[in-house]
């Protein structure tokens, strides 16, 4: 049996029933493991993945393996991992994961040594635990590795700072800043799973809600749209002035966090940043508030400060803590803070995901083919990669474009013609 750190192998075939499930909305990277399976790209080569163990995930792996790759998965999140899939990744297809959902963070951090333990050429990244740990306590893991690959902003945040401070060990694909990515993922991803999570965990009514989205980057906007598209009135709160104007143009509210937390009914903090929600924010929501994340990490609402405000606690339903202040107000906090989208449901849906794991796949390949040309830095994905992705994504939903004509094309690349 694979080495794993799964729950419960008896999910094993429910696993792979929701597997099967998102491999047919995942059109593209059916094709590029057919592709990988006759080429073998990636032939030989370790691959250490930090990831949501999610259906979408498990195709990755799939594809990852067809093209010749030995992988090893944990969790990039205590509470994202989905166990039925962790367990058919184990038992069906023979794949080692390291990952059980609600496991603590000492677990957490064991399941990542036990991923770098393969002694990884390439590692893929959800948040960068795995790449930060790996420049840490398992410095002597590094000189084997190629390059990684970075799934989401948070991430990449934190591996620009490595690059700026001059730690950074190996070159890195920053797959979030795919247009084929940050534009879909972030944006329809975030919007409907986030909504979805929020849904499953208390079955509020949306219409006619105030809901202040925090953060007004792709992720925030698509959270946005859909709360809008259903009948909630959204309030954004920002700090970043050039967003706070498109948020106004787009007809929504902008309001600081301290007028905000008066007037919310639902709180959705999407920044990437610290205490978005905080000690002096709490005292001023209405009874009932409840207060969700869909950021990388559960540090944008500061429940230590929600803890040490409350006369008590409880759960009252699966992902629902309710917190009473002093003078009886209810607060209602989901998932303990975590991206409500992947606690209490199922993270993006599958069609989204193609594309985001296409970037995967196809960075991976690049890196095993340019990886040791690259300097120690922070790279975007390479354009071609972008484009051919969009191309196969449209061709699978049998969707036509124009192409330039020969005059179209003299007329973009002329500067003589004006009026
Ligand atoms: N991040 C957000 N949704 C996800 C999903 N379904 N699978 C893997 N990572 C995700």
């Amino acid at each position: 049996m694979t080495d794993h750190d799964a729950k419960d192998l008896s999910l094993a075939a429910a696993g792979r029933l929701r597997v099967e499930w998102a491999e047919h909305s995942m059109p593209v990277l059916r094709q590029i493991r057919e592709r990988f399976a006759k080429e073998q790209p990636l032939a030989g080569i370790r691959v250490g993945a930090c990831l949501h163990v999610t259906t979408e995930t498990a195709v990755l792996m799939t594809t990852l393996k067809a093209g010749g790759a030995r992988v090893a998965l944990c969790a990039s999140n205590p509470l994202s991992t989905q166990d039925d899939v962790a367990a058919a990744l184990v038992k069906e297809f023979d794949t080692p994961v390291f990952a059980q959902k609600g496991e603590d963070t000492a677990r957490y951090y064991r399941h990542i040594q036990a991923v770098l333990a393969i002694n990884p050429q390439i590692t893929m990244d959800d948040g960068a635990d795995l790449i930060t740990t790996l420049h840490g306590a398992e410095r002597q893991r590094l000189p084997g590795i190629i390059g990684g690959t970075e799934e989401t902003t948070t991430g990449v945040i934190r591996l620009r700072a490595m690059e700026r401070d001059g730690v950074l060990a190996y070159p890195i694909i920053a797959v979030n800043d795919a247009d084929t990515k940050h534009l879909f993922d972030n944006r329809y991803g975030t919007g409907q799973s986030t909504i979805d999570g929020i849904l499953r965990a208390t079955n509020t009514l949306l219409a006619g809600k105030i809901i202040v989205v925090s953060g007004y980057g792709m992720c925030g906007r698509g959270v946005a749209s859909r709360a809008r598209g259903m009948g909630a009135q959204v309030v954004i709160t920002e700090v970043d002035a050039l967003r706070a104007l498109e948020a106004v143009m787009e007809g929504y509210q902008v309001l600081p966090m301290s007028r905000a937390a008066e007037v919310g009914d639902l709180f959705v903090t999407v920044t990437g940043n610290t205490s978005v929600i905080r000690k002096e924010h709490f005292p001023r929501m209405k009874d009932g508030a409840i207060l969700a994340n869909s950021g990388h990490f559960n540090v944008e609402i500061d429940l230590e400060a929600l803890g040490a405000l409350s006369r008590s606690r409880r759960a009252v339903r699966p992902f629902v803590e309710e917190f009473v202040l002093p003078g009886d107000r209810r607060i209602y906090v989901l998932g303990e803070g975590r991206l409500i989208n992947l606690a209490a449901a199922e993270g993006h849906p599958a069609a989204v995901m193609d594309m985001s794991f296409a970037n995967q796949a196809l960075s991976a390949e690049h890196l095993v083919k340019q990886g040791r040309a690259l300097e120690k830095r922070v790279y975007g994905v390479p354009r071609e990669i972008d484009r051919e992705i969009a191309r196969l994504k449209l061709a699978s939903m049998d969707i036509q474009v124009d192409e330039m004509t020969p005059d179209q094309e003299t007329y973009l690349s002329s500067w003589t013609h004006g009026t």
